[in-house]
This record gives C-alpha cells, sequence and structure tokens, in this order.
C-alpha cells in the first residue's frame, strides 16, 4: 500500500516535491499539504485531490499522514522535525536541517532518544549520477587516496536581497555537504579568499569567493563560489587522488553543430542540473519509510553541514582560519 504523504510548505520546491510524488515516483500519496499561506496550500490540495491542514502540527498529528516532507522556509524546519520525532513519523526535510548549529543539535537529541532513525535531510547532490560516479571511483580505489579536491559552483546571477554569508548557508552548502560524503571525512578548518570582486555583483555582496577547507585526514578542498557569473549554472569537482584525477561528468547535451561551431549548450537553471537527482532522492526516501527505516542522509549530516557553514561564515568576517569542531558522533549516525 502506498505511504500517505503530508507536505508542510508549498512553495517553489513544496509543489515541486508534490508533482514528484503525483506523477514521477511510485509508492507514495500525497494527502495533506499545509503552508502558512492558506490560500496557497488550499490550491494545491485542490490540485491533487488532498486536503489542506489548517496547520503544520496539525498534519504531522493527522491519521491520514504516515510520514511528513518540509519544505517551509528554513526557519521553520526545526519546530516541524521536532514534532514529527515527537509523533514517531519519518520526516524528510529540506535543507538546512534548521537554521542554527545548536537547533541541529536539538533534532540530534530528540532521534537519539527516540532510538531510531526518522530524519533524512534534503542534500540532493548525493543522489546525481555524476557525483555517484565520482564516489564509486573514491571508494573503488581507482584514483587511490584522494588528497584535493578543485570545486566551482557558479550561478548566472542573484536578487538584490543575496548577501555574503548566503554563498555559504545557501549555496556553497551543497558542496560542503557532498565533499564530505564523497571523501567520508570530517573537516577541520575553514578559510575563506576574497579575489576581485566582479562589478556584476551588488555593492553589498563579496562575489566570487574561494572558500578553503581542511579535513582531518589532510585532505583539502578549495570552492570557487561565483553567483554572478553571467553565462550560466555550472557546478565543477576535480578530485585528486594518489594515483589518478577523477572530474564530475558535465551534464549530457546534445552535441551540436550549428553556424560554423561545435558545441554544448550551458545550463542556466539549477533546477535544471538536479532534477534526475530530485526523483533518485525521493524515490529512496519513499521505499526507506516503506521498510520502515530513514537511510538517507542524516541529523547528523545536517548538524555537521550547519556547524561547518557556521566556521566559514566567521571566517568570511575575521578573514581568519577557523577550526571545527563536530564532537563526539552519536552511534545512532555510526
Ligand atoms: N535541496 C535543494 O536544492 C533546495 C532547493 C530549493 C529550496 N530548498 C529549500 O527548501 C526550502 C523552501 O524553499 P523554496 O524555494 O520552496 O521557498 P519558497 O519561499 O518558495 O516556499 C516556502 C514556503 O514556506 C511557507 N511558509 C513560511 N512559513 C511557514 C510556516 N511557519 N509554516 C508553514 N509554511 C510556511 C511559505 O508560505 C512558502 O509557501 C528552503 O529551506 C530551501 O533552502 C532546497
Amino acid at each position: 500500500m502506498a505511504i500517505r504523504v503530508g507536505v508542510i510548505g508549498t512553495g517553489a520546491i513544496g509543489q515541486d516535491h508534490i508533482r514528484r510524488f503525483s506523477q514521477a515516483l511510485s509508492g507514495a500519496v500525497v494527502t495533506a499539504v499545509s503552508d502558512i499561506d492558506d490560500v496557497r496550500a488550499r490550491k494545491v490540495a485542490k490540485d491533487i485531490g488532498g486536503r489542506a491542514a489548517a496547520t503544520g502540527r496539525e498534519l504531522i498529528a493527522a491519521d491520514d499522514v504516515d510520514a511528513v516532507v518540509v519544505t517551509s522556509i528554513g526557519s521553520t524546519h526545526e519546530e516541524y522535525v521536532l514534532a514529527a520525532i515527537a509523533a514517531g513519523k519519518t520526516v524528510f526535510c529540506e535543507k538546512p536541517l534548521a537554521t542554527t548549529a545548536a537547533a541541529c543539535k536539538r533534532i540530534i537529541d530528540a532521534e537519539v532518544k527516540h532510538g531510531k532513525r526518522l530524519v533524512q535531510v534534503g542534500f540532493m547532490r548525493r543522489y546525481d549520477a555524476g557525483y555517484r560516479m565520482l564516489k564509486n571511483a573514491v571508494t573503488t580505489g581507482r584514483i587511490g587516496t584522494p588528497l584535493m579536491a578543485h570545486c566551482a559552483h557558479r550561478n548566472p546571477a542573484v536578487g538584490d536581497n543575496y548577501t555574503t554569508d548566503m554563498a555559504i548557508t545557501d549555496t556553497v552548502i551543497h558542496e560542503i555537504d557532498v565533499m564530505r560524503w564523497l571523501l567520508d571525512d570530517e573537516y577541520v578548518s575553514a578559510q575563506i579568499i576574497y579575489p576581485k570582486k566582479t562589478s556584476k555583483a551588488s555593492s553589498h555582496l563579496a562575489d566570487p569567493q574561494i572558500v578553503l577547507l581542511e579535513t582531518s585526514s589532510g585532505a583539502r578542498i578549495d570552492v570557487e563560489v561565483f553567483v554572478n557569473a553571467v553565462y550560466g549554472y555550472d557546478i565543477q569537482c576535480e578530485l585528486v587522488g594518489e594515483t589518478g584525477i577523477a572530474r564530475l561528468p558535465e551534464p549530457s547535451n546534445v552535441l551540436m553543430r550549428s553556424q560554423g561551431q561545435l558545441g554544448v549548450e550551458i545550463l542556466t537553471d539549477w533546477k535544471q542540473r538536479f532534477i534526475g537527482a530530485y526523483d533518485v532522492e525521493l524515490q529512496d526516501w519513499i521505499n526507506a519509510v516503506t521498510a520502515g527505516k530513514a537511510t538517507g542522509p542524516s541529523s547528523w549530516d545536517g548538524y555537521a553541514a550547519a556547524v561547518t557553514a557556521d566556521a566559514c561564515v566567521k571566517a568570511q568576517i575575521t578573514g581568519k582560519i577557523v577550526e571545527i569542531k563536530l564532537g563526539e558522533k552519536p552511534a545512532l549516525y555510526r
């Protein structure tokens, strides 16, 4: 029987995930939705033949909801994830798990007390076919021990409300998670370097930035984050190992001979780049819920990302190398 899913937050990604559950994935049906914007929730509910719950908390407690998806704004995630744990329901929470490391720790404590993993965090890059090939190159030993990684995260442009710290908390947060997963290692320090600023960035935004991360085994990761790069949405990652190099494949696209040129179109929309990964991620979650356990990126991964992002933001402000300390990983996540 299909699991009955309740979705809290019917904004952009919430509606996108609801479409996935309804049209692309199998084994789940969205029975209830909720949003602080009541009109929006009722419209989405009508479109899918479900119901609009009065509040997120009512949705979590409801008998017609087996598992919860949290796609509301980041500042609301802690409350809803804690309520889902208290109700003993599996919950998929879009990134960030919570907006502070302390809030992520409260979620970990609640889940550990519950005694079973219930939470999966929406770090979808782990489900991208290219990143999975990179992971395979590492785990099969084909490039030897990884020593360095060179990454780039480029967007064509950002709105005027995008601030310097958001380059970390909204953008590099994905590299922070996926590089930990690729290298199977924790970070010990972060540093930020500011290259020459692009004239395309607003006056309050430092763009581009270079984020330097060091892991406990001594591997070094550099991430160029450049959110007004104009030409397209471009994600690059190259791992340098002791015996070889592995590079993230380019998204597949038509090879064109046209107007005297041979070329491939560059993506401009991030949604297109990871569209397949979201499908795999949520199907994996449905399968895990059906099997009675959460298996994907955990609360610990959400916490590790939050601690690392905090260190990066501190490094932005101080210009110093900032130490990253996670503390003891609970047995539940080992
Ligand atoms: N994994 C990814 O790549 C990815 C991509 C996009 C967004 N996200 C994350 O998903 C979340 C939502 O992003 P979005 O782009 O859909 O934003 P959005 O602004 O389009 O939608 C957020 C929705 O939350 C609702 N909301 C606000 N307060 C609420 C509350 N207290 N209770 C219930 N609903 C509430 C808003 O009314 C809105 O409909 C964010 O945390 C964002 O970081 C992740």
